[in-house]
């Protein structure tokens, strides 16, 4: 068979094999790592992985590229299963409100916040909004990153919903980094139904939801279920009918109260709940019975201001599977950087750079259907690769803040060369 990319000599490969399901528990931190490797790649899979010398039977010629990455590390592409990529406008204003001490939900409250990003997002064009996310999705890229699930959500009406939700599809076909799309039309109530929150969910209900799944925009629903936004009755009608229209699940759960969104994930079983900073034990319990993936987003308490922290110690002692994502919006968590995230999880959360690695590759994979086909580094897979210019992932985390990437490949392309988009 033809090779097209060789990458040896790897100081470390962190493959995340040999585990057709979300990692959970203990099994984030076994037999992730491989000393000393190397990956074939032929066309856009990889076609061998292994330990030590490359045999002889993978045949380079000519064409192959080689990549010495002797002192390196070789992860799968990295996985941001949580961001709000599509949307206008930026919300630096909100800086000065927060240092003063003025809580997130209050902003909202104020008809700041997630509604002052409807606002310029219902006035960008659909071509102002594809440019606006083509330049975050080169930085998700420069960043390690190769595949991302991106939420609409800040159209709230049919027409802005829907713009939103067409971008990120063209997007996926002519950028390098794959898009998996969830409905969020549930994010806020619009100015519109002020006061009318039931006739907001049940016109999502019957004409918003029908309508994206017919045009195959969305692959998942997602809500924002939290005290004074979608309560646990709002969330459960809403994705109830979702799930019965063909969506897969997510819910955006006790982010900042605990409200029982876990609960309703593990009763929903959905496919994940995402933030968890304030769940309970029993929503960790029914979490777990009903197999959901906790996705945490450590740059949102930061960027919060919030002292608190997702307890990942405990949902892993409790033998969840934990996925790590960026949350990239324009309100909570503005930063397009998954690496930093990865920082931020070891020192605020307490998670080990195994845990991290998993949770930012095949456990992302999984939370956004895509575990058998990405996620890590195993014959058969797709080639999505990045080389990190670390000798170690315990590197990664420890020095923190800059981008420590040094090619990426996506489909068997190389796509970042020297930090470089060359795509
Ligand atoms: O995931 N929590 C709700 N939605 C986003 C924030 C959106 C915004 O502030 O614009 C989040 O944190
Ligand atoms: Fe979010």
């Amino acid at each position: 068979m033809k090779i097209d990319i060789l990458i040896k000599d790897a100081s470390q490969v962190a493959t995340c094999a040999g585990c057709d399901r979300p990692r959970r528990g203990k099994e984030m931190s076994y037999d992730i790592i491989m000393e000393d490797g190397w990956v074939a790649i032929s066309a856009d899979r990889i076609m061998g992985i292994g330990k030590g010398s490359v045999p002889r039977e993978i045949k380079t010629d000519d064409h192959t590229l080689v990549i010495d990455a002797m002192g390196k590390t070789v992860l799968p592409g990295l996985v941001d299963s949580h961001t709000h990529l599509v949307h206008g406008g930026s919300r630096e204003m909100e800086l000065a409100l927060k240092l003063e001490g003025v809580p997130y939900l209050e902003i909202l409250e104020r008809g700041g916040g997630i509604l002052s990003t409807v606002k310029s997002t219902r006035e960008a064009s659909e071509s102002q909004l594809m440019e606006k996310a083509r330049r975050s999705l080169d930085i998700m890229l420069a960043h390690g990153t190769t595949t991302i699930e991106a939420k609409s959500g800040y159209g709230l009406n049919l027409e802005d919903e829907l713009k939103c939700l067409r971008a990120a599809r063209k997007l996926d076909g002519q950028h390098p980094v794959d898009i998996v799309s969830t409905f969020m039309g549930a994010h806020a109530v619009p100015p519109e139904y002020d006061g009318k929150k039931e006739q907001y969910i049940d016109f999502l209900i019957q004409e918003v939801m029908p309508c994206v799944k017919r045009m195959d925009l969305a692959e998942f629903c997602d809500v924002f279920c939290e005290k004074g936004v979608f309560s646990v009755e709002d969330s459960r009608k809403l994705l109830t009918r979702a799930g019965e229209m063909g969506y897969k699940l997510k819910i955006h759960a006790d982010e900042i109260e605990s409200l029982g969104g876990a609960e309703l994930a593990g009763e929903l079983k959905a496919v994940s709940a995402e933030h968890l900073v304030a769940v309970s034990k029993k929503g960790l319990k029914r979490m777990k019975d009903g197999k959901v993936i906790a996705t945490l987003l450590p740059g949102t308490s930061f960027n919060l201001y919030m002292s608190k922290y997702a307890r990942a110690r405990d949902m892993i002692e409790a033998g969840l599977a934990v996925a790590l994502a960026t949350d990239y919006n324009p309100g909570s968590c503005p930063t397009e950087n998954l690496q930093f995230i990865i920082s931020l999880a070891c020192l605020k959360m307490n998670m080990t750079p195994e845990e991290v690695v998993c949770a930012v590759t095949i456990n992302g994979a999984h939370a956004i259907g895509r575990g058998k086909e990405i996620g890590s580094l195993e014959v058969g897979k797709k080639a999505d690769i990045v080389v990190m210019d670390v000798p170690n992932i315990d590197y990664l985390p420890y020095h923190f803040g800059i981008n420590h990437v040094d090619k990426v490949i996506k489909n068997g392309r190389l796509v970042v060369d020297g930090q470089r988009l060359v795509y």
